[in-house]
C-alpha cells in the first residue's frame, strides 16, 4: 500500500493554518491564529485549560468550521470541507476521551478502522472479517504497536496505557499524512507516557504531527517546533529551548514546570 505521506517532499507544510478565527458567542477561542506543521516534525500546542487547544485541532479536523481564515492540507484548502472528505485527504485524529468501541475485540476496532478507508464499511463487515488484505494490514498495525498479543481481548481488558496505544493505532489505520494528537499522554504512569513518547518518535518521520499535550518531558522530547496559547492567542512559537526561555511564556503559563527542565536536549 502506497503511503500518503510519500507523495509530499520533506519538510514542505503539510498543514496550514492562516488567520483563523473563532468564537462561542462573546469567548474568542481562536483569535488570527497562524501555525504550521511540516512533514516529518512534530509541532506541540500547549497552553492551560480553556485556552482553546481542543477547539483548534477541531477546526482542523472539520467539527468545528472558524468564522474565519483558512486552512491548508497539503496546499489544498480544507476550511470548510467535512470532516470526512478531510480524512480520506490525509487527516486523522486521536481524541482527548477514548474512542474505542467497546465489547469489540482489539483486532476488530483495528479491522473497523482499516475498514474506514474503503467506500462502504459496513456493507463489507459481514463478510471481511478474515479477508485480505484488510485483516493482514489490521495485524501488521497491531503487531508495529506491540499489542499483536491483545489482538483477541476485549478492549476493556486492556491496561489504560495500552488503551491509548490502541487508539493511536486506530489513528494510523488510515496511513495519515497528519496525525492530531489531544493529549495522548492523559491518564497515563511515568512508564506508560515515556512508552507513548517512544513509540511517537517512531512514528516521527513518517507523519506530521500537531501534538497537544500537557506533559514537558514528553513535548520537549518530541516537538520541533512549539506554539503557546493562551486565551486563544498564539503568545509565543518557535524552537522548544527559544520558547521555554520566553518570559511571556514563563509568566503566562509554564513558571515551574518549564525551569525544572534540562536546559538542552539532543536533536530529535
Ligand atoms: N461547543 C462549545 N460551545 C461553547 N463554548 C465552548 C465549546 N467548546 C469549548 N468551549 C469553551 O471554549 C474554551 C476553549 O475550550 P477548549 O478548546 O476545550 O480548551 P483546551 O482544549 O485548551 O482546554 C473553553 O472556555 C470552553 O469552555
Ligand atoms: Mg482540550
Amino acid at each position: 500500500m502506497s503511503r500518503r505521506q510519500d507523495r509530499v517532499q520533506d519538510g514542505q507544510p503539510v498543514l496550514q493554518v492562516r488567520g483563523v478565527r473563532k468564537a462561542f458567542g462573546g469567548l474568542q477561542v481562536a483569535q488570527d491564529i497562524d501555525l504550521e506543521v511540516r512533514q516529518g516534525t512534530v509541532h506541540a500546542l500547549i497552553g492551560p485549560n480553556g485556552a482553546g487547544k481542543t477547539t483548534l485541532l477541531a477546526q482542523i479536523c472539520g467539527e468545528i468550521i472558524p468564522d474565519g481564515g483558512r486552512i491548508l492540507l497539503n496546499g489544498q484548502d480544507i476550511t470548510t470541507l467535512a470532516v470526512h472528505a478531510r480524512a480520506r485527504l490525509g487527516l486523522a485524529r486521536s481524541f482527548q476521551i477514548t474512542s474505542l468501541l467497546n465489547g469489540l475485540s482489539v483486532f476488530d476496532n483495528v479491522l473497523l478502522a482499516v475498514l474506514g478507508r474503503s467506500a462502504s464499511p459496513w456493507r463489507m463487515w459481514g463478510n471481511v472479517r478474515r479477508q485480505e488484505p484488510f485483516a493482514s494490514q489490521a495485524r501488521a498495525l497491531l503487531e508495529e504497536a506491540g499489542l499483536a498479543r491483545r489482538a483477541d481481548d476485549d478492549v476493556l481488558a486492556l491496561s489504560h496505557g495500552e488503551q491509548r496505544q490502541l487508539e493511536l493505532v486506530l489513528a494510523l489505520a488510515a496511513s495519515p499524512a497528519l496525525l492530531l494528537l489531544d493529549e495522548p499522554m492523559a491518564g497515563l504512569s511515568a512508564a506508560e507516557s515515556a512508552e507513548m513518547t517512544q513509540r511517537l518518535m517512531q512514528l516521527k518521520g513518517h507523519h506530521a504531527m500537531l501534538l497537544v499535550e500537557h506533559d514537558m518531558d514528553a513535548v520537549f522530547a518530541l516537538a520541533d517546533t512549539v506554539s503557546v496559547l493562551v486565551n486563544g492567542r498564539i503568545i509565543a512559537s518557535g524552537p522548544p529551548e527559544v520558547v521555554r526561555a520566553n518570559a511571556e511564556v514563563q509568566a503566562a503559563y509554564l513558571g515551574e514546570g518549564m525551569e525544572e527542565q534540562p536546559q538542552s536536549r539532543p536533536p530529535a
